[in-house]
């Protein structure tokens, strides 16, 4: 069903698909002209409205679009307490002929729900994900940067919402899409270093799910080693610390004697979209691909061999983050300046092209908004 959805302020009008009728409600005094893309640092500035869902008695109502505004909380709310909140990361881009993109919303949902599953939250339709984004993307459009290297980073996420302090896995949810336009999440090569003493996840835990308490529990050893002058840590696997597994936020990737060299994905390691990307993309390419298991000691022969001729990182917020040294039991190994022509760059110059409509979208990643179904009277 289409039909145009009227702002409270009767000032415009959208023709979209509304088949959750999703109640509109205008922020009437827009922060969009007092934002700048040059100095707003990530994830500091949100756009003007905020999708909404609640879950009840096992269905979802109540969808809004709403000013963006603090949540009440009780004192008592279980996700304060327990921990169950998963979220996502993901974006928007403006195309060059002015539409929206939003990359690969599908599998963002599908790792959604596995994450909502695993901590035993009510999984979200695919309808209501996806109407819920196109709405509030609709609404904020004005907020999807255009400028190189720009995007609206969008927080998709699910808390817990009942109030009990007792132990218990919640009834209640509540689901929230909101956004904030973002540049590059780090801004120069990171320095990282191999954590062989603290864990990120387990085997068996959480480390798959994008929730909440995996980047909490990861705070510590990462405030240790930027204390000691390092960026980020480059977490090894939890029972024998002998394997690389995930940096940061970020999977990590290598080019190593011209092959590109990544962790298997296991259970204490993000599937990452972006990962998902570049493989497909450096398949396409005719680059041999390794997925497999790293280890330090590996990783520290070829370094002493020559043979690691690029690091990065790779995530929705970072894209590509290019790694300027591994610090591995003390040792500090030197990742060689990278040129314009770093298989990362060039695979990211790809992603980005795809995403802004200057290439063929030939896997279909991107979810196109047609902002020229626009109608401002
Ligand atoms: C992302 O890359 O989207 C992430 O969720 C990582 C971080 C910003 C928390």
């Amino acid at each position: 069903m289409y039909i145009a959805l009227q702002y409270h302020s009767i000032t415009n009008f959208f023709i979209m698909r509304n088949t959750l009728n999703i109640k509109i409600q205008k922020n009437l005094s827009s922060k969009l002209h007092e934002f700048n893309l040059d100095t707003a640092e990530f994830g500091k500035t949100p756009t003007d409205h905020m999708f909404v869902a609640e879950y009840h008695q096992k269905n979802w109502s109540n969808f809004r679009v709403e000013p963006f505004q603090p949540l009440q909380i009780s004192p008592f709310n279980l996700s304060l307490h327990y921990g169950q909140t998963v979220f996502e990361g993901m974006k928007a881009y403006r195309m060059q002929d002015g539409n929206i993109s939003v990359f690969r919303v599908k599998k963002h949902w599908e790792r959604f729900n596995k994450s909502l599953k695993r901590m035993a939250m009510a999984e979200i339709p695919f309808e209501v994900f996806q109407e819920g984004l196109h709405t509030y993307l609709m609404i904020d459009e004005a907020w999807v940067p255009s400028a190189e290297d720009s995007s609206l980073y969008l927080r998709p996420f699910m808390i817990a919402y009942e109030d009990r302090v007792r132990v218990k896995v919640a009834e209640h949810f509540l689901f929230m899409i909101v956004g904030s336009p973002a540049k590059q999440y780090y801004s120069k090569p990171l320095n990282l270093y191999v954590e062989t003493h603290y864990s990120r996840a387990a085997s068996g835990g959480t480390g798959t799910a994008k929730c909440g308490g995996n980047y909490g529990g990861a705070f510590y050893p990462t405030a240790l080693a930027i204390q000691n002058g390092f960026d980020q840590v480059l977490w090894t696997d939890a029972s024998t610390h002998q394997f690389v597994e995930e940096s940061g936020t970020m999977n990590v990737m290598f080019v190593i004697d011209g092959k590109l060299v990544t962790p298997a994905l296991t259970d204490s390691i993000l599937d990452g979209v972006t990962r998902d990307s570049i493989i497909t993309l450096a398949k396409d390419m005719g680059i041999t691909i390794e997925e497999r298991k790293i280890s330090v000691e590996e990783l520290e022969k070829f370094f002493q061999e020559n043979k690691v001729q690029e690091a990065f990182g790779a995530g929705t917020a970072a894209i590509v983050a290019p790694i300027g040294s591994i610090t591995i039991h003390d040792r500090k190994y030197q990742l060689p300046p990278y040129s314009e022509n770093a298989l990362m760059f060039l695979i990211k110059e790809q992603l980005n092209n795809i995403r802004t409509g200057k290439s063929e979208d030939k896997y279909g990643w991107n979810d196109v908004i047609q902002i020229g179904n626009r109608v401002n009277p």
